[in-house]
C-alpha cells in the first residue's frame, strides 16, 4: 500500500486547527470547544479551549454503552507469579466506579491530586481511571524509585490521598512497598491524610489505623452497596495527570497532561500511527510508571476500544527469553511496543531466537520500539527472527505521543535503520545550531519543535510555568527544545543521536546524572564528584561515578565506593542501576572549572576524543584512563 503519510502530513500543515478539529470528532465531548486552539491561553496556547469532557467516559463508559461491554478491555498477565486475569469493559468499569466511590468518600474531588505508587497490577490502571472519572489529577510514581524520590513528588503535587500496594515483585526479590511509602510520608512536608493499600498475597503489610484503608475491603463495600459514580465534567484544558520526569537537577519536572488534547492525540495515533483497530489486542511492555505506560498501556488502547495487555514480568528470566512470544500468542497481540533494551536482553539469552518458533505468532503484525536509540543490530535481529516490520519511533514524556514515527496505519514508509522515522502531524521538526540558525540537511544540531506543540503535549510544568519557559522555550525563541541532538536527512528522516543535557537513558529509563551527583556529593568523605553515562551492551547506558575524597580521608576507598553505591540506591532507587564508582585523585576540568564529563565519557566508551583546548591539566585525563582500565572499563 502506498503510504498516505505525505498527503496527511501536508493536510495538517495546511490547516492544523481543521486537522485536529476533525480528529476530535472521534471523542465524545460534554460541551464542544469555543476555539480549537487559543493562542492567548496558557504559556504558548491551549487546545480545545472551552470544551468539557471526561477521559474515563471515553475510555470505558462509551464502549460499554456502545457494544463492547463483554469485550476484553484489559488482560493482566503476570509472568512473575504465573497468574492473570481478563477484565471486560463492563468489569473494568465496575472496578473503576467502585474505587472512584472509595476516593470520593475520602474527600477526593475534581482537581485534587492522588499519587499512585504501585507495581504492575491491574489496580494501578484502575486507580488512574478512577481519578480520571472524578476529575482528580493522578501522579503515578514508578515502583523502582526510592522513598526520597516519592517524598519529593508528594511535596511537589501535594496529594490528598495515595494509592499503593504491599509489595512489588522483581525476579528473585519481593520489594516491600509499605516501608518506602511510610518513609516517604514521614520525609515529606506535605501531610498525607489517607492511603488506600492493596494487600498482595506474596507479602502483606500492616495498615496504620486511621490513615490506611485496605483496597480490597473498601472496593468490595462499594460494590456491595451498588455504588455509582458518574463521570465528572472537566475542562478539556484541565489536568488529567502529572508525571514526573528527570530534569537536570534532583528536582524532577512535573509534566502536565490535559484531558481533551490528550484524548484526541492518543486516539489518532492508535489508528494512524500504530495501525491498530478497535477490538484488536495491543501490548505496550513498559510500566505504568513511565509515559509509555500512561499513553499506551492505559489510555490510548482503551480510548480506541482495543484490548490492552498489562504485563508483570521481564523479557528474560520470567521464566525465560520466550515470555514475550508466549504473551503475544496466548492473547492474540497484533502489535507490541517496547524498548530496544528488552530485545537486547532477549537476543543476549537466545541469540538464535529458538524460543520464537515454539509459539504461534501468525496474528502478530508490527513491533514498535522507542524510549532510547534503537541500534541497527537489534533491529536487524528482531526483523529477521520475527518476520514483521520493526518500527523505531521517537518521543518524550513531555510530548505524550510520538514526535516522529513510521506510521503503520497510514501505510509504512521505507524503513531506514537508525532513524526513528519522519515527523508526525502536529510536529514541525527543525534542527538548529547553538546560535539558533537552521542547519543544512544532514548536519547535526539541536532538534527543536516549532510552537505551538500539538494537542496532548505538555502545556506547562506543574505549578512551574517559569521553569517550563526557562527549561524548554527560552533558548530557541519560538521553539520547544527537545534536548536531543540529531539530523534530518535529505528524505526528511530524523536521526536522534544523543541528549544535549545530562540526561542518560538506562534500559529505556530516563535518569539525570546531575541528580545522582547531588546524592553522591552527600557522602561525608566525598569532596567532589562526577557521574557520566557509559555504554552498556544490554541497557544502552549505565551510570558511572567518579569521586575525589576529602583530604585526610584514610578509610578504605573500596568501602567508601560501596557506601556511595548504597546511598544512590537508597535515595534514588534501584532503577538508577548505579553500581560503579571509581575513586580518583582529581577531576579533569577546564580552566574555568567546568568538569569535562563529555571527554570522560568518550574515554570510557573508547570513542575518539581530542584534548580539550581549555583543559587545566592534561595529565588528569591519563589518570582517568588508568582508573577506568583498572576496572576493565574503556579498554
Ligand atoms: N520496583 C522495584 N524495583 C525495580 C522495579 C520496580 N518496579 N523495576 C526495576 N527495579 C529494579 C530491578 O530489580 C533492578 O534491581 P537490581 O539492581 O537489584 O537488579 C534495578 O531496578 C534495575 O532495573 P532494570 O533497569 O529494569 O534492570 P533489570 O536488569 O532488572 O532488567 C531489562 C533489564 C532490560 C530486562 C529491563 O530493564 C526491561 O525489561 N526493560 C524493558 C523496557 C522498559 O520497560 N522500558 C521502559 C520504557 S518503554
Ligand atoms: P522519556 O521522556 O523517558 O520517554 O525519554 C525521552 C528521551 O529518550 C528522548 O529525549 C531521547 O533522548 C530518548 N529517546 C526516546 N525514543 C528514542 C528513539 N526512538 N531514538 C533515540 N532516542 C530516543
Amino acid at each position: 500500500m502506498v503510504s498516505q503519510y505525505p498527503a496527511v502530513y501536508a493536510q495538517w500543515q495546511r490547516n492544523p486547527e481543521a486537522f485536529w478539529a476533525k480528529a476530535a470528532e472521534a471523542i465524545d465531548w460534554i460541551k464542544p470547544w469555543d476555539r480549537v486552539f487559543d493562542p492567548e491561553a496558557g504559556v504558548y496556547g491551549r487546545w480545545f479551549a472551552g470544551a468539557e469532557c471526561n477521559t474515563c467516559f471515553n475510555a470505558l463508559d462509551r464502549h460499554v454503552a456502545g457494544g463492547r461491554a463483554d469485550q476484553p478491555a484489559l488482560i493482566y498477565d503476570s509472568a512473575i507469579t504465573g497468574t492473570g486475569r481478563t477484565y471486560t469493559y463492563a468489569e473494568l468499569k465496575r472496578e473503576v466506579v467502585a474505587l472512584a466511590s472509595v476516593l470520593r468518600h475520602n474527600g477526593v474531588g475534581k482537581g485534587d491530586r492522588v499519587i499512585i505508587y504501585m507495581p504492575m497490577v491491574p489496580e494501578a490502571a484502575i486507580a488512574m481511571l478512577a481519578c480520571a472519572r472524578l476529575g482528580a489529577v493522578h501522579s503515578v510514581v514508578f515502583g523502582g524509585f526510592a522513598a526520597r524520590e516519592l517524598a519529593t513528588r508528594i511535596d511537589d503535587c501535594a496529594p490528598k490521598l495515595i494509592i499503593s500496594a504491599s509489595c512489588g515483585l522483581e525476579p528473585g526479590r519481593t520489594i516491600a512497598y509499605k516501608p518506602l511509602l511510610d518513609g516517604a510520608i514521614e520525609m515529606a512536608h506535605h501531610r498525607v491524610e489517607r492511603c488506600v493499600v492493596l494487600q498482595r498475597p506474596q507479602l502483606g503489610c500492616e495498615l496504620i489505623p486511621g490513615r490506611d484503608l485496605d483496597y480490597a475491603d473498601a472496593v468490595a463495600r462499594e460494590i456491595a452497596a451498588g455504588a455509582n459514580v458518574d463521570c465528572v465534567a472537566v475542562a478539556a484544558t484541565d489536568p488529567l495527570y502529572v508525571l514526573y520526569t528527570s530534569g537536570t537537577t534532583g528536582q524532577p519536572k512535573g509534566v502536565v497532561r490535559d484531558n481533551g488534547g490528550h484524548m484526541v492525540m492518543l486516539h489518532w495515533t492508535m489508528a494512524n500511527e500504530y495501525g491498530v483497530r478497535p477490538g484488536e489486542v495491543f501490548w505496550a511492555a513498559s510500566d505504568v510508571g513511565w509515559v509509555v505506560g500512561h499513553s499506551y498501556i492505559v489510555y490510548a488502547p482503551l480510548l480506541a476500544g482495543c484490548t490492552t495487555v498489562l504485563f508483570e514480568g521481564k523479557p528474560i528470566g520470567t521464566p525465560d527469553a520466550g515470555t514475550f512470544w508466549r504473551v503475544i500468542a496466548e492473547h492474540g497481540v497484533v502489535a507490541l511496543f517496547t524498548a530496544p533494551t528488552a530485545f537486547r536482553a532477549i537476543k543476549g539469552q537466545d541469540p538464535s531466537g529458538s524460543f520464537i518458533g515454539k509459539y504461534d505468532l501468525s496474528g502478530f503484525r508490527t513491533l514498535f520500539l522507542a524510549g532510547e536509540r534503537a541500534d541497527p543490530a537489534t533491529l536487524d535481529w528482531a526483523e529477521a527472527k520475527l518476520g514483521v516490520p520493526v518500527v523505531d519511533h521517537w518521543w518524550q514524556t513531555e510530548t505524550g505521543a510520538p514526535i516522529s514515527h513510521n506510521p503503520a496505519g497510514l501505510g509504512l514508509l521505507p524503513v531506514k535503520h537508525g532513524s526513528p522515522g519522519v515527523p508526525m502531524p502536529g510536529y514541525d521538526v527543525r534542527v538548529l545550531d547553538d546560535a539558533g540558525h537552521e542547519v543544512p540537511r544532514g548536519t547535526l544540531g539541536n532538534v527543536v519543535l516549532k510552537l505551538p506543540l500539538p494537542p496532548g503535549a505538555l502545556p506547562t510544568l506543574w505549578n512551574a510555568d517559569e521553569r517550563f519557559r526557562q527549561a524548554y522555550l527560552a533558548e530557541f525563541p519560538g521553539y520547544y527544545k527537545t534536548a536531543d541532538a540529531g539530523i534530518v536527512d535529505n528524505d526528511g528522516y530524523l536521526f536522534i543521536m544523543a541528549r544535549t543535557d545530562d540526561i542518560i537513558n538506562v534500559a529505556g529509563h530516563r535518569l539525570s546524572t546531575g541528580g545522582m551527583e547531588e546524592v553522591v556529593a552527600e557522602h561525608p568523605d566525598v569532596a567532589e564528584c562526577a557521574v557520566i553515562g557509559i555504554a552498556d551492551a544490554m541497557k544502552g547506558q549505565v551510570p558511572c561515578g567518579f569521586v575525589v575524597l576529602n583530604a585526610g580521608v584514610s578509610r578504605d576507598g573500596h568501602e567508601i565506593e560501596q557506601e556511595v553505591v548504597a546511598l544512590v540506591r537508597d535515595r534514588i532507587g534501584p532503577v538508577a542501576a548505579f553500581k560503579t564508582v571509581l575513586t580518583i585523585k582529581r577531576l579533569p576540568k577546564t580552566r574555568s572549572g567546568k568538569i569535562l564529563r563529555g571527554t570522560m565519557q568518550k574515554i570510557a566508551d573508547r570513542e575518539e576524543w581530542k584534548m580539550p583546548a581549555t583543559i587545566d591539566d592534561p595529565a588528569i585525563l591519563e589518570e582517568i584512563t588508568l582508573a577506568l582500565h583498572e576496572r576493565g572499563l574503556g579498554v
